[in-house]
């Protein structure tokens, strides 16, 4: 038969237990306004708090996106919550909204945040889940958007653990809580109901200073490939250094994380193809990818079509869709193939 501790033990327990996790939560309180004097942003992972804020008080160089995004946003606030929407006939449409300040609570790898005034709220962690909320009549929003996770988190250079390298190129934080998700979307936008379910991502990325710093160009994307969850990263600074980062798993298991010059190579492809692409390039139609998956799995060469264009700074951002053909190269054996779809972006800040 079952025991039950006394109602008064057990109503004691769980009062030092809530007492416990509060004193484990942190809760951070960000100001709307831009912080005069230095910002500190952390570059190296402790052992908890992946997905909470990484730059600590935001100046007018700083972001921890979307706390300020540089070229997207060009708003005084520091507190910005913004929704990009591509509806099936092609149509963008995209809003915008100023907080009047932030709460985010953090716990272990768990997080929640408020944007003040903005009807934007989250919470989740990487290994549950995440659920955004959205009721924000002033910008006519209102609904959900769920991420069950199919792919672990990971760094730039390696599964998450505590003393990881958050750096994926200088100066530019990363950290990917949601590589690949299942995904359901839930939103009812100006009188319009727009339902789906798909593949579903959730990154940040920070810094202390400005975005165009550091940044010359980057190719960033993810996507499903057969039955690997992938993310890339290939990234040029102001010398032309490149530093890449190379992500895939299986069967919800990590098979690459590396930050290892050649784990993974990305370059344009097609009549339109310039590498390293500048401010008066246009943009390709497709891109070449080199993955490592290891001495057990080999490598996959992807070959990414652009299919539609999502977001479009022009010259420099494009936020893209597009389908994927691979072929797996195992060390020995017959190669396979396979066919997906990504989600990826293109910087180019220079001349
Ligand atoms: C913001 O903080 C960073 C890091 O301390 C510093 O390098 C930068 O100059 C500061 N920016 C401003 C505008 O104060
Ligand atoms: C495309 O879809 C959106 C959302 O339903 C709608 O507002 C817009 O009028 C449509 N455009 C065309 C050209 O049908
Ligand atoms: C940077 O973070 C923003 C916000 O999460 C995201 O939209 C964007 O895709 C990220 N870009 C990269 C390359 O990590
Ligand atoms: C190449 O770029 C030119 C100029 O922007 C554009 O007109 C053309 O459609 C592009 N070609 C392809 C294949 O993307
Ligand atoms: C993209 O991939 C889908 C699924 O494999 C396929 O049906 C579609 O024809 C492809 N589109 C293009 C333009 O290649």
């Amino acid at each position: 038969m079952a025991r039950t501790h006394p109602p008064s033990l057990a109503g004691a327990l769980w009062t030092i237990l809530a007492a416990v996790l509060l004193v484990q939560a942190k809760v951070f309180h960000i100001p709307a306004a831009v912080h005069k004097g230095a910002s500190t942003a952390e570059f190296r992972s402790s052992a908890s708090g992946l997905d909470g804020p990484k730059v600590h008080s935001i100046n007018s160089s700083a972001f921890d996106w979307c706390l300020h995004s540089p070229l997207l946003d060009r708003s005084d606030s520091v507190v910005v919550a913004s929704i990009m929407v591509s509806f099936p006939n092609g149509t963008l449409w995209d809003a915008t909204s100023n907080g009047n300040g932030a709460t985010v609570t953090v716990d272990g790898d768990s997080s929640s945040g408020t944007w003040h005034e903005t009807g934007f709220s989250w919470i989740g962690s990487p290994a549950s889940g995440y659920l955004i909320k959205i009721d924000a009549p002033h910008v006519n929003v209102k609904g959900t958007i769920t991420f069950s996770p199919v792919a672990p988190a990971h760094y730039p250079c390696g599964p998450v653990a505590a003393g990881q390298k958050l750096e994926v190129g200088p100066h530019i934080g990363w950290a990917n809580a949601i590589p690949d998700a299942n995904s359901a979307v839930n939103l009812h936008i100006d009188g319009t109901n727009l339902a789906f379910k798909g593949s579903g991502y959730h990154d940040k990325n920070w810094s202390d200073q400005p975005f165009t710093t550091h940044v010359a160009s980057w190719y960033w994307g993810h996507g499903r490939v057969g039955p690997y969850s992938i993310v890339w990263f290939d990234f040029l600074d102001l010398k032309g250094t490149e530093f890449v980062s190379a992500y895939a798993s299986k069967n919800d298991k990590i098979v690459a994380a590396s930050c290892t010059p050649r784990s993974i190579k990305v370059r344009p492809t097609g009549p339109n193809a310039t590498y390293p692409p500048v401010l008066s390039s246009p943009n390709p139609s497709g891109y070449h990818i080199s993955l490592d998956l290891g001495a057990r799995e080999g490598s996959l060469e992807i070959d990414v079509t652009v299919l539609a264009n999502l977001v479009d700074v022009n010259p420099e951002y494009a936020r893209l869709l597009g389908n994927m053909s691979a072929e797996l190269v195992p060390p020995t054996g017959r190669k396979k193939y396979f066919t997906g779809m990504a989600l990826f972006d293109q910087f180019k800040l220079t001349q």
